[in-house]
């Protein structure tokens, strides 16, 4: 399949989970892949090797995405590899969750920096590339709680809400340049991130969905795959909601 083909991707915090993900799906549609993680370390190179196994051209990146700089050296570095970045999809993220009158300042702040600030800095080092190119799509991957709000994730809720804004005040600022920015907001997806969690607590979660299930992966993958094509070109400013209906 050829949607994305002749595009680079950038994608952040892909070593593993929905990011990876993405970085599959991307590469099956025949996008070039430059991702990053904290670490490139053995799971972030299967990651790689699996993308290569694509034939497209793959690259891995140690950056922490809440670093400003180390965020504008990264996609230098793309760049003068790549020559290019046409997709750019902010992943990275954490969660350090805690009632609102026991949340440390250190949680605020790493789940801001991590999640938010991220998308910031790399929208920030990349604008004037895809300006330059006259085109881009950006997608923050945002979550339904950034609608919704829930209680025991203050930090986190306020960290994906601010990633929405982001994405509608870029498209605003920058859609007369050919620039679209988009939000994905998943809803209880079965990752690293939400497996951890005890059986009956995800029953709960899913006994609140109108389709019963978790999402996986891939169906968020598919959905940024729309996004990033040219199938959305007249698409921009837009939350997608991919949560089994829960959000409705
Ligand atoms: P995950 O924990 O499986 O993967 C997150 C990836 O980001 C990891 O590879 C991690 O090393 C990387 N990362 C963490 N901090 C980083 C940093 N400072 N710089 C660069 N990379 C960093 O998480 P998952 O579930 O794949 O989540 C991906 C995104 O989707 C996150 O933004 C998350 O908030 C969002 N999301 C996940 C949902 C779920 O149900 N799993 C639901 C809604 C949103």
């Amino acid at each position: 399949m050829t949607l994305l083909k002749g595009k680079v991707a950038l994608i952040t915090g892909a070593a593993r989970g929905i990011g990876r993900s993405i970085a599959l799906k991307f590469a099956e549609e025949g996008a070039d892949i430059a991702f990053t993680d904290l670490v490139i370390d053995e799971i972030a190179q299967n990651t790689q090797h699996e993308l290569e196994s694509y034939g497209v051209k793959v690259n891995a990146y140690a950056s922490n995405a809440a670093e400003f700089d180390s965020a504008h050296q990264t996609v230098e570095s793309i760049v003068a590899e790549f020559g290019k970045v046409d997709i750019l999809v902010n992943n990275a993220g954490i969660t350090k969750d805690s009632l609102i009158m026991r949340m440390t300042e250190t949680q605020w702040d790493a789940v801001i920096n991590v999640n938010l600030k991220s998308a910031f800095n790399f929208i920030h080092a990349l604008a004037p590339v895809m300006v330059r190119q006259r085109g881009g799509s950006i997608i923050n991957i945002s979550s339904i709680v950034g609608v919704h709000g829930n209680a025991g994730q203050a930090n986190y809720s306020a960290s994906k809400a601010g990633m929405i804004a982001l994405a509608k005040s870029v498209a605003k600022e920058l859609g007369s340049r050919g620039i679209r920015a988009n939000a994905v907001a998943p809803g209880f997806i079965i990752t690293d991130m939400t497996a951890q969690m005890p059986d009956e607590v995800r029953k709960q979660w899913e006994n609140g969905i109108p389709m019963r299930r978790g999402g996986t992966p891939e169906e968020i993958a598919k959905v940024c795959t729309f996004l990033a094509s040219d199938l959305a070109s007249y698409v921009t400013g837009q939350v997608l909601l991919v949560d089994g209906g829960m959000g409705m």
